[in-house]
C-alpha cells in the first residue's frame, strides 16, 4: 500500500511516499530556514505564505523522484495538528484536493504521534541506534515545542507519563543560542560548537533531576546562562574557546536531564525499548549519551536519522498507513478534517 504523506505544521513543507508503513519511496522537504532566520524565530504568516509557494513543487519533486503518478497512490495522510493553523491549512487543503481528485481515502494524523512512531519506518541508522522498536516502548518527543514522555503500547495506544512544566528543551536551546548571539535555529549551532568545548567548564542546574518524577523544567537553566553572561561577560563570537565551553556545559546539563528521566521512565514501566524523536534528537551528545546508558542497562534505544527526526512527511505517511488500514472500506469523511493547533493525542482519526 502506497501512502503519500503531507507535513506543513510549522516551517517545513514536506511530501513523502511510504510503502506499507515501512519503506520510504521518497522523502522530500523544503525548509523555510532562509525566510525566518533574520527574525530569530518562525513568523506564522510568512510560514503559511511559504507553504503555499512550496507545496506543489515539493509534491511534483516527490512524485518525480518516486517515478509515480498520483493514481498510483493508495491513500493520503496529512498532519492536522498540533502546529500553526495557517500552516496546517495549506497541507490539509492540498491533501483533500489530491485525495478527492483520484478518489482515494485521506486520513488526518497527529504530528507528535508521528514523531513518536517515526522509528517504525525502516531506516539505515547508526549501529546501536537503529532497529525496529518493540512494543511497549517509552518514547521521548523532544523538539522546539515539546518535551513529552509517553508509554507506547501500540499504534494509537499512548499514555502520557511526563512532560516539561515550562519550556521545551528545543526552546531552551534556541533561546540560549539567541543569548549567545547565534542565529536561529540555535540547537544545531550549539551542538556544533559544543564539540570543541569542555563539558565540565561550568556547572549549570539540572532542574528536577533528583525528584522522583518524570517531569522536566528548562526555564531555570536559561536564567542560569543569562546570569553567567552578566557576571562573566559575553564570550567572543564566532567560535572562541569560551563560547564552545559555554555551549558544551549548557548542552551537557540539558542532555543529562533528558537521558536520566527517559531511562528512569523505561525502568519504572519495565520496558526495554526507548525511542527518542523530534528535532532535538538530532543532537549528537544526546545520541551518544543515550546509547551509553542503554548499553549499560541492557536496553535498546532507537533514534532515527536526522531526515526522520526533524519535521518530515515520511513519519506522517508511515503513521497514516496504520490508520488507513484500520479505516479501510469505511469511507473516512475527509471533508470534515480541519486544522487544530492544539490537537490532542488520540483525537485523530476519530474512529481509531
Ligand atoms: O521537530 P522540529 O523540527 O520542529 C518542532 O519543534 O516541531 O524541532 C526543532 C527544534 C528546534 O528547537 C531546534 O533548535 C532543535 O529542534 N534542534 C536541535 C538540533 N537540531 C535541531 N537541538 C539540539 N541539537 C541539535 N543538533
Ligand atoms: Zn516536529
Amino acid at each position: 500500500m502506497l501512502v503519500l504523506g503531507i507535513e506543513s505544521s510549522c516551517d517545513e513543507t514536506a511530501v513523502a511516499v511510504v510503502r506499507d508503513g515501512r519503506e520510504i519511496v521518497t522523502n522530500q522537504v523544503a525548509s523555510q530556514f532562509d525566510v525566518h532566520e533574520k527574525y530569530g524565530g518562525v513568523v506564522p504568516e510568512l510560514a503559511s505564505r511559504s507553504h503555499i509557494v512550496d507545496i506543489l513543487p515539493i509534491l511534483k519533486a516527490a512524485l518525480g523522484d518516486a517515478g509515480l503518478a498520483l493514481t498510483d497512490i493508495d491513500g493520503f495522510a496529512v498532519a492536522a495538528g498540533p502546529g500553526l493553523v495557517g500552516s496546517l491549512l495549506v497541507g490539509l487543503e492540498v491533501a483533500k484536493g489530491l485525495a478527492w481528485s483520484v478518489d482515494r481515502p485521506l486520513v488526518g494524523v497527529n504530528h507528535i504521534e508521528a514523531h513518536l512512531t517515526a522509528p517504525l519506518i525502516a531506516y539505515e541508522g547508526v549501529e546501536g541506534l537503529s532497529g525496529e522498536p518493540r512494543f511497549p516502548y517509552v518514547g521521548l518527543v523532544v523538539s522546539g515545542g515539546h518535551t513529552h514522555l509517553y508509554l507506547v503500547e501500540g499504534v494509537g495506544r499512548y499514555t502520557p507519563i511526563g512532560a516539561t512544566r515550562d519550556d521545551a528543551a528545543g526552546e531552551a536551546f534556541d533561546k540560549v543560542a539567541k543569548m549567545l548571539g547565534l542565529s536561529y535555529p540555535g540547537g544545531v549551532k550549539i551542538d556544533r560548537l559544543a564539540r570543541g568545548g569542555d563539558r565540565a567548564a561550568h556547572r549549570f542546574p539540572r532542574s528536577m533531576m533528583n525528584q522522583d518524577n518524570l517531569e522536566f523544567s528548562f526555564s531555570g537553566i536559561k536564567t542560569a546562562v543569562l546570569t553567567h553572561l552578566r557576571k562573566n561577560g559575553h564570550p567572543e563570537l564566532p567560535d572562541s574557546q569560551a563560547l564552545k565551553d559555554l555551549c558544551a556545559s549548557f548542552q551537557e546539563a540539558v542532555v543529562d536531564v533528558l537521558v536520566a528521566k527517559t531511562f528512569r521512565a523505561a525502568r519504572q514501566h519495565g520496558v526495554e525499548d526507548v525511542v527518542i524523536s523530534g528535532g532535538v534528537s538530532a543532537n549528537s551528545r544526546l545520541r551518544e549519551r543515550s546509547l551509553e546508558v542503554a548499553t549499560s542497562n541492557s536496553m535498546r534505544v532507537h533514534i532515527p536519522p536526522l531526515s526522520l527526526c526533524t519535521d518530515n512527511a515520511a513519519m506522517i505517511a508511515g503513521l497514516g498507513y496504520h490508520y488507513l488500514r484500520r479505516l479501510e472500506g469505511r469511507g473516512f469523511e475527509a471533508h470534515e478534517l480541519n486544522a487544530n493547533s492544539r490537537l490532542k493525542m488520540g483525537a485523530l482519526p476519530p474512529e481509531a
